[in-house]
């Protein structure tokens, strides 16, 4: 899937966060001095450097609670459990199953320098060869790189309800979902040739999705999300951190509600910290005047039948799909869609109809809700080829779980990126850009 060919260009995470790493700054010689005088040992510290301190800076960035850039720092107290020092819950973390840090995962011989640490207790380090990070990489914002003219972009950005001026993130809110309605002003056949994050004030920043809709969403501009997602809302484009944007191929375009349509900007806010944070991020995209040889949409795949029993690990839900299309789809990216629960999808590709025959079109073996990423496919389904999807669930909790549009809902789809556009549908037509039945 993961081509070097690939023309799709859904940056993987760990490219920026590697990025990070190699900033040409002077590090501060204060920095890793913590009160007791000691560092971190080197290899704790070039991990830490390329893996955690694009979010736990010195100023923590994206929601992270703490700076993890000195020696003192991961020995304090946890902000979420005051009576265990940072480095043990680093040590956990880095292996949850669940809520990984970071969301990709340690390679193992990283995870090996970590464990090794923390198990033999967290030891600092004295004299000169002692690590050191530069707490001050560069944030710049992937819509700085798009391949066109900022003034004719497509702009969608979160803002203060009546359009005016950046949102105000209240201070401590913690966890919250804040949606962001626009009326669409394209004129049919515009497409986006390219989008990317604006990363605004990247301190409370967590993740975002650009949707679009046919119906106009009914709780005004600016609004809470849980409960009032549009059932229709078809995921467009989406950033966490490490994210860098798409660039479409150069004979394809991607169709966007016209004038009759709407976006929903939802973004993820984790501010963790007492004071508000005043935040513009959004997603930018590049235009196209004139349709492009190949119009592209994104489809969805995946169940709407959910009722996940309680306190059940690992339970299955199934969609089928069989394409009503009678030519080849090129598939470009795939985007993995659950809520808290999800544990776990992929979508197999039954070429001809037969089981003996399976090609893998997408598999997220360690679903991470924050992790929203368009993972590229230059795919090619044929017509008589079926697909089938599969979520898995962890429900921890006492109540049984069914479809639905609020966090505590939970969903299953796989969001397919492909041309031409509406081609992966089935029983409500091409224009339902959606190919949902019963499991094959
Ligand atoms: C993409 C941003 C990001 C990266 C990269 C990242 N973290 Fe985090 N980290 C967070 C956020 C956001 C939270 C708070 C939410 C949570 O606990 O999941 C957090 C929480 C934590 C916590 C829990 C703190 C507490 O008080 O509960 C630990 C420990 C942690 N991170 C360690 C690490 C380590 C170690 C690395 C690198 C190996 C790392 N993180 C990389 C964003 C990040």
């Amino acid at each position: 899937m993961r081509s070097p060919r690939s023309r799709w260009t859904a940056a993987p995470l760990l490219v920026a966060l590697a990025a990070s790493g190699c900033g040409g700054e002077t590090p501060d010689p204060a920095t890793n001095t913590a009160a007791s005088g000691l560092s971190l040992p080197p290899d704790v510290a070039r991990v830490l450097q390329t893996r955690c301190v694009t979010c736990h800076a010195a100023t923590p960035m994206y929601g992270a609670p703490m700076a993890l850039t000195t020696y003192a720092s991961t020995q304090a107290m946890a902000a979420s459990a005051p009576t265990r020092p940072v480095w043990r819950l680093m040590g956990e973390r880095v292996h949850d199953p669940v809520r990984p840090m970071p969301a990709a995962r340690l390679p193992e011989d990283e995870l090996a320098i970590i464990d090794r640490w923390v198990a033999a207790g967290a030891p600092g380090c004295s004299g000169s060869t002692c690590g050191r990070i530069d707490t001050t990489p560069a944030v710049t914002s992937p819509a700085a790189r798009l391949p066109c003219d900022p003034s004719t972009r497509g702009v969608f950005t979160a803002h203060a309800s009546g359009g005016t001026g950046r949102f105000r993130v209240a201070g401590a809110s913690g966890n919250t979902n804040k949606c962001f309605a626009f009326r669409s002003n394209f004129r049919p056949g515009q497409q986006a040739t390219a989008f990317a994050a604006r990363v605004d004030s990247s301190r409370a920043l967590h993740h975002l999705i650009l949707f679009a809709t046919d119906a106009q969403p009914g709780a005004g501009d600016v609004f809470d999300c849980d409960g009032n997602m549009p059932r229709d809302a078809r995921f467009l484009a989406g950033w966490a951190p490490g994210n860098e944007g798409s660039v479409l191929p150069p004979d394809v375009g991607l169709e966007l509600p016209d004038n009759t349509g709407w976006f929903i900007l939802q973004v993820h806010y984790w501010n963790t910290t007492a004071e508000p944070v005043e935040d513009a991020s959004g997603i930018e995209m590049c235009l196209s005047d004139a349709p492009r040889a190949h119009t592209a949409s994104v489809h969805t795949l995946g169940s709407l039948n959910i009722a996940i029993p309680p306190r059940t690990m690992g339970a299955e839900v199934v969609g089928g799909c069989t394409p009503e299309t009678t030519e080849p789809v090129h598939v470009l990216g795939s985007t993995a869609h659950m809520h808290r629960l999800g544990v776990s999808l992929r979508t197999e590709v039954f070429r001809g109809g037969r089981a003996d025959r399976m090609e893998p079109l997408l598999d997220v073996p360690e679903y991470s809700f924050d992790e929203q990423v368009s993972r590229p496919s230059e795919m090619v389904l044929m017509p008589g080829d079926t697909l089938r999807t599969t979520c898995r669930y962890n429900n921890t909790t006492s109540q049984p779980v069914y479809f639905g549009e609020r966090t505590e809902d939970e969903m299953c789809f796989n969001f397919v990126l492909a041309w031409p556009a509406g081609a992966l549908s089935n029983a409500g037509g091409r224009a339902a850009r959606r190919c949902i039945g019963r499991a094959p």
